[in-house]
């Protein structure tokens, strides 16, 4: 499979010289429309992983290669075209959208940034793709649910379409049932546009339900990777065993439990 992205024995330091590698020496790659899961507990560094590959947080050393160019040490203007290709989707969705902006126009607002087209046509779809009625663009964010709100994230996510998208814990905030709908919308959506998914979380139902291959991480270190089977059904490293055990409930079904 082609690769739209590759770390190369990546590190993130926190506190200088007497801190700690919050990421160390992390290699890794995510194949073209692949759906990648990045699991570990929590303070193991996934979200500072998940921001060095998008260039939102300094490395140490290291390298994170987009599409075959080596983007560690890029300016900022150099970056843009990059940024378009590489989106994000936050764990919070309110604390991610401006409350005083209506959804209509914080979903078109990444489009405009990059002067892509960006009407009444484009916002349908959008708003049709992520299962939001029509009546919901002239609204606040504050008048939304949180699956709701997340909905916006992602359509805000998918419409500067982009090759690779980071989930980072999208659905933790959410209720069960809200948790496995957006999950749903996860799935199709990167599936059908083969759009690249790095899948943050630490609920391994989840995992088994999108991810095609499973990287876990401690401390800092991706200790295995594998298939979701191989991970999830026969993982060999004992700290994948452990998080396993700590979650007995999951089963060898891809669905989730209150999928609606
Ligand atoms: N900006 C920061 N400054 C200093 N330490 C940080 C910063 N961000 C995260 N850390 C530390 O790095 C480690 C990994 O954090 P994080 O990436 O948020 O973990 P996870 O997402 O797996 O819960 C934690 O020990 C955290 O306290
Ligand atoms: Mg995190």
């Amino acid at each position: 499979m082609a690769e739209i992205l590759r770390l190369e024995n990546l590190v993130v330091r926190f506190g200088g010289k007497a801190g700690v590698n919050a990421v160390d020496d992390i290699s890794l790659s995510i194949g073209r429309g692949e759906t990648l899961a990045l699991v570990g507990e929590s303070g193991c560094g996934k979200s500072t992983l998940a921001r060095a590959m998008m260039r939102v947080q300094k490395v140490a050393s290291g390298s994170i290669v987009f599409d075959g160019e080596d983007i560690t040490h890029l300016s900022e203007r150099a970056l843009r075209p990059i940024r378009r290709r590489m989106q994000m989707i936050f764990q919070d969705p309110f604390a991610s959208l401006d409350p005083l902006v209506s959804i209509g126009n914080s979903i078109l607002e990444p489009r405009r940034a990059f002067s892509l087209p960006a009407g009444d046509d484009e916002l349908d779809e959008l708003m049709t793709t992520v299962g939001l009625a029509a009546e919901y663009r002239t609204r606040k964010p504050g008048r939304l649910s949180g699956g709701q709100r997340q909905r916006v994230g992602i359509a805000r996510a998918l419409s500067v379409e982009p090759e690779l998208v980071v989930a980072d814990e999208p659905v933790s905030s959410l209720d069960v049932s809200m948790q496995a709908q957006i999950l749903n919308l996860l799935k199709r959506s990167s599936r059908t546009r083969g759009i690249a998914l790095l899948f943050i979380s630490h609920d391994l139902r989840a995992v088994r339900f999108l991810a095609d291959r499973v990287a876990v991480m401690e401390k800092g270190k991706i200790v295995e990777t594998g298939t979701t089977e191989e991970i999830l059904d026969h993982a060999r490293h004992p700290f994948t065993q452990r998080l396993i055990a700590a979650m007995p409930q999951i089963n060898s079904e891809r669905t989730l439990p209150a999928q609606s």
